[in-house]
């Protein structure tokens, strides 16, 4: 492989940053060496009820597990979000939210009237009998009403779980199933791309199928004509004009869980990973702080959607906390046209901009004109997050987007970390395209190989992490030991990513992708387990193995192997049926972009499915298939092969 361009640090940046080269060592050398005064010393960029004493007990051995972070400290999530702020910046923007459709107005909140609206929410909630530790779950498009029932629930200590509003009912029942959520927050219908999405008519059908449901909470956000069940939904725009406008906030302890989200993983259904208060804010601060360079008064655009983590830890918490200016778009990148992301960036003067590859890269596909039509001249750092980027994205986003003026900050982590975990630092880090560089300020990370032993200098293996930090999850909803099992087992003493990686000559990270059973479509993790269990359970299908392929804009694509009931024909409309069939399973972003009939799956002889054969074929690597001759039946792989879909 030739040697990576290199991008030193611009001298400019060299003068303004908040850190250089040399600060990131010493923070970085400080925050492995001692822990523990440093994360205290970090901590007091939070609001404390009472400021801990305590930073990080844990251990991850099976014997002793455990992980705390500032256990006797005690805040509120959403005080520090909001009120804090109201002593100095209670005038200035908290959230810019910018509708799907750019006819219609802007709409602007202050940190004072965040602070009413989220009140307001939050004695809605609490007129339901919502109260601390209680499960709400939230299904909602990306409205500013989205932002005021997350700080709601933060505010009452109740446990919000996101579900992101393109998930089919089936998979948000099962969410508000597995953990117990008695309200659900949603709208009458979303808006994106210039398409309606029918909310509450999915959290109608949803509620079918999950009895623990007693309220919903309904937005009128679009008008549309929604049936109401009388005694379970509320209005919000009647239930809130009769509550107060002041809310205190709970008093939380630090480890008392601030959120659960739901994500794929390799196996079984999805995971509620669990995070707590204090050490995930601190986390989601201190990383948005350092990574963007965060100046009082920037305009700080996070394109994520808030049902994913990157919504969660960039849209709201990270820079609330940190008293930023937050965009919240409604929309998608690529409408009206694909001048949208970067008007939206002139209206509103965004300084920092962070998105995903998938987006990039279809966006690059539309070629410069629809970017060049714009200025720009706002931006000042650019962010990539959710898969790796590839080069010529990279470089697009540099020359073309940012006008070779915008360090490009790859961020990699994971809805587990909480935050960034390796992503350089504009004023600190060299940059090379594709490699998300150093790991951030506490992070500790290392390279294994599959028995364990820890390889040095520059190589290859599986990304682990040494050392507890801050904003690490806790722990699965309702189930520890699948918490431990996971993250825990395969290399004992150390959290596994999942991710492989590469380490170079200069100790920057590359990560190279999942070594599990998980693919990322456009950004999006999805487990090739949860689309399996949806194809079987349709009653023509026996049998079904699902593999990520590369994919030019997602990164990569959904391919699936069906095996069919023995009297069923493999038709043109049944694999249209089936792809119709996963979509209302689970929802728009797991949709296979390939089915393959297949009569037979390649199988050891013990029954296991060889899946690395299945993904080269895929790939329409057949030239290497490696040895076959441990299949039971080895000439299943000849008929693959012929029927592969290009
Ligand atoms: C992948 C999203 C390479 C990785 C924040 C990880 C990345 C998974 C990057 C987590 C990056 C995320 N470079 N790969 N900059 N960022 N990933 O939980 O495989 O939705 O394990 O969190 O996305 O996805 P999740």
């Amino acid at each position: 492989m030739s040697e990576p361009q290199v991008y030193p640090v611009p001298e400019a940046w060299k003068r303004r940053a908040r850190v250089d080269a040399k600060g990131y060592e010493t923070l970085h050398g400080r925050s492995i060496a001692d822990p523990g005064s440093f994360w205290l010393e970090q901590a007091r960029r939070l609001d404390w009820i009472k400021r801990p004493e305590l930073a990080g007990d844990w251990s991850f051995d099976e014997n002793d597990f455990h992980i705390n972070w500032f256990a006797d400290g005690k805040l509120n999530v959403a005080a520090n979000c909001i009120d804090r702020h109201l002593k100095d910046r209670a005038a200035a923007t908290a959230i810019i939210w910018e509708p799907d459709d750019p006819e219609e107005p802007a709409r602007r909140y202050t940190y004072l009237e965040l602070h009413r609206e989220v009140c307001r929410f939050a004695n809605v909630l609490k007129a339901q009998g919502v109260r601390k530790g209680d499960r709400v779950t939230i299904y909602m498009p990306m409205i500013p009403e989205a932002a005021f029932a997350v700080l709601a629930c933060a505010r009452l200590g109740a446990i919000h779980s996101v579900v992101f509003a393109g998930f089919s009912p089936e998979a948000l029942a099962g969410r508000i199933t597995d953990c117990d959520s008695a309200v659900l927050i949603t709208a009458d219908e979303g808006r994106r791309g210039g398409k309606r999405v029918p909310l509450k008519a999915n959290a109608d059908a949803a509620a079918k199928h999950a009895p623990a449901l007693e309220k919903m909470i309904v937005v009128k956000a679009t008008g549309a004509d929604i049936a109401m069940q009388d005694g379970r939904d509320i209005w919000y725009h009647e239930a809130s004009a009769e509550v107060s406008e002041d809310c205190p906030a709970e008093a939380m302890d630090a480890e008392d869980p601030l959120f659960i989200l739901y994500t794929s993983g390799s196996t079984g259904k999805p995971k509620g990973v669990l995070h707590t208060s204090g050490g995930y804010l601190l986390w989601a601060s201190y990383t948005h702080e350092l990574a963007f360079d965060y100046r009082e008064g920037e305009v700080f655009w996070c394109a994520a959607d808030i049902g994913w983590v990157t919504g969660h830890s960039y849209i709201l918490y990270g820079p609330l906390a940190n008293g930023a200016t937050t965009l919240m778009y409604e929309g998608v990148p690529n409408w009206p046209d694909s001048s949208r992301m970067w008007q939206v960036v002139d209206k509103h003067q965004v300084t920092s901009l962070y998105t995903a590859p998938t987006a990039l890269r279809a966006l690059m596909a539309e070629g410069d004109e629809p970017v060049k039509a714009t200025s720009r001249a706002s931006l000042r750092v650019l962010g990539s997050v959710g898969e790796p980027i590839n080069p010529e994205a990279w470089r697009w986003y540099y020359e073309v987007v940012g006008d070779s003026r915008c360090p490009i900050i790859d961020t990699w982590w994971q809805t587990e970390t909480g935050g960034h975990m390796i992503a350089p630092l504009p004023g600190a880090t060299a940059l090379k395209p594709g490699s998300a560089t150093l790991p951030m300020p506490g992070v500790d990370p290392q390279i294994v190989d599959a028995e364990g032993q820890i390889l040095h200098g520059a190589t290859e293996g599986n990304l682990v992490i040494a050392k507890s930090w801050p904003g690490q999850m806790r722990t699965v909803w309702g189930d520890h030991d699948r918490f431990f099992q996971t993250y825990f087992s395969t290399y004992p003493g150390k959290y596994f990513t999942g991710d492989g990686c590469r380490r170079d000559a200069d100790g920057y990270y590359w990560i190279t992708g999942r070594v599990d059973d998980v693919i990322n479509v456009s950004g999006h993790r999805m487990g090739t387990a949860e689309v399996e269990s949806a194809l079987v359970a349709h009653p023509h299908v026996a049998e079904a193995a699902v593999v990520g392929r590369p994919h030019d804009v997602k990164g990569q694509g959904i391919y699936a192997y069906v095996t069919l009931n023995a009297n069923d024909e493999p038709t043109e409309e049944l694999r249209r049926e089936l792809r119709q069939w996963v979509r209302s399973e689970i929802g728009p972003i797991a949709t296979p972009d390939a089915i393959q009939f297949a009569p037979g799956l390649p199988k050891t002889r013990s029954g296991k499915i060889m899946r690395r054969i299945l993904r080269k074929i895929a790939e329409g690597d057949t030239s290497s298939l490696g040895d076959t001759s441990t299949l039971a039946d080895p000439a299943v792989v000849d008929d693959l092969i012929a029927n592969r879909v290009a």
